[in-house]
């Protein structure tokens, strides 16, 4: 019988035997698949495993406190933070173009973690015990996707992984390559890891960078974080979380209209409310969230960030529209 506690017991045994007594090391990125695949790593291995967490200021409100203090908590797990944010807003600085966006917030992720990892081997590993493993978070269908469908096998030889320097060498271990999202989430829950990350929506690897249409900056990540939270918050309230696929917040930085409020004359920023429905993000359509909700988001965001001035709705499909808006 499928079992969540099966699973574990099953997945943590075959983990331990690939890994041995070697050091493992795991990016985690906050998302589902990471943070179980990590769970049940530390599951199997304890502190022979460190995870790596690159902040690199792009996430939204809560995501880093969610990574650094519930899901160690719950864990036990050997964490290392890396305050990147400085970095990549330098690097994002005077950036509009959203494929730019992409490849310089890519670019950043591989430097930083790269250089984590040395600091890793050098601070964590031994002569003895040195950082053999990468923890990856593929699913099934990641697997069947690439047309790598090698049945059962857990574990895969790999170096080089996803363009780190040749002198980094890493095993791959891919412990849910087995499973299917409802599947890992059942295991995350198996293994005590938190709700809020279990549950959580697709977020993409560029945050809220690509959530900004014009340039990135600190002050414009504030404001649109604090809008972001405001419609997660109000979603999550009126019930709809497993109802829409994700809920993207986008700030046209670059755009202003003129409003009124109190008794001034004001000229501020638009966000546009994006509430899609999916199966796989491959398609979407355009969520029918009530209008009583999106007018409490409406009247909260205009009421609570001074320099959103006007709340509009996205109502394209995939296709033609994508998901996010870069
Ligand atoms: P689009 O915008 O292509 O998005 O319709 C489809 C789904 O993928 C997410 N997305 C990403 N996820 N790294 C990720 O991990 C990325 O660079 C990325 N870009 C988009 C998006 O949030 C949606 O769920």
């Amino acid at each position: 019988d499928w079992t969540a506690s099966n699973v574990v017991e099953g997945l943590v045994e075959t983990v331990r035997e690939a890994v041995g007594e070697d050091r493992v090391l795991c990016a985690l990125s906050g998302g589902v698949d990471s943070s179980v695949a990590a769970a049940l790593v530390q599951r199997a291995v304890g502190d022979q495993l460190t995870c790596v967490f690159v902040d690199h200021g792009l996430l939204r409100e809560g995501e880093a406190e969610q990574v650094e203090q519930d899901f160690v908590e719950a864990t036990g797990v050997d964490l290392v933070v890396v305050d990147a944010r400085e970095q990549f807003l330098a690097a994002l600085a005077g950036v509009t173009d959203p494929e730019q966006k992409r490849k310089i917030i890519g670019a950043q992720f591989i430097r930083v973690f790269e250089q984590a990892a040395r600091d890793v081997v050098k601070d964590r590993g031994d002569e003895q015990h040195p950082v053999k493993w990468l923890v990856q978070g593929t699913l099934y269908p990641d697997v069947v996707e690439s047309g790598g469908g090698e049945g059962a096998a857990n574990i895969k030889s790999h170096h080089n992984v996803g363009g780190l320097p040749d002198d980094l060498q890493f095993k791959l271990i891919e412990p849910l390559r087995t499973l299917f999202k409802d599947e890992v989430r059942q295991v995350g829950l198996e293994l005590g890891v938190p709700e809020t990350i279990v549950w959580r929506q697709p977020f993409p690897g560029p945050g809220l960078g690509i959530r900004i249409i014009g340039e990135v900056t600190a002050d414009r990540l504030d404001l649109l974080r604090r809008a972001d939270a405001i419609a997660r918050e109000e979603l999550t309230r009126a019930g709809l979380d497993r109802d829409i696929w994700q809920c993207p917040v986008v700030l046209l930085a670059d755009v202003r209209s003129v409003g009124v409020q109190g008794d001034g004359r004001t000229y501020g920023h638009p966000v546009v409310l994006r509430p899609v429905a999916s199966e796989d993000a491959m398609t979407a359509d355009w969520a029918r969230v009530p209008y009583d909700v999106l007018a409490v988001i409406s009247t909260r965001i205009t009421n609570e960030v001074d320099e959103v001035n006007r709340v509009v709705l996205d109502v394209t499909s995939k296709p033609p529209g994508t998901i996010e808006w870069e």
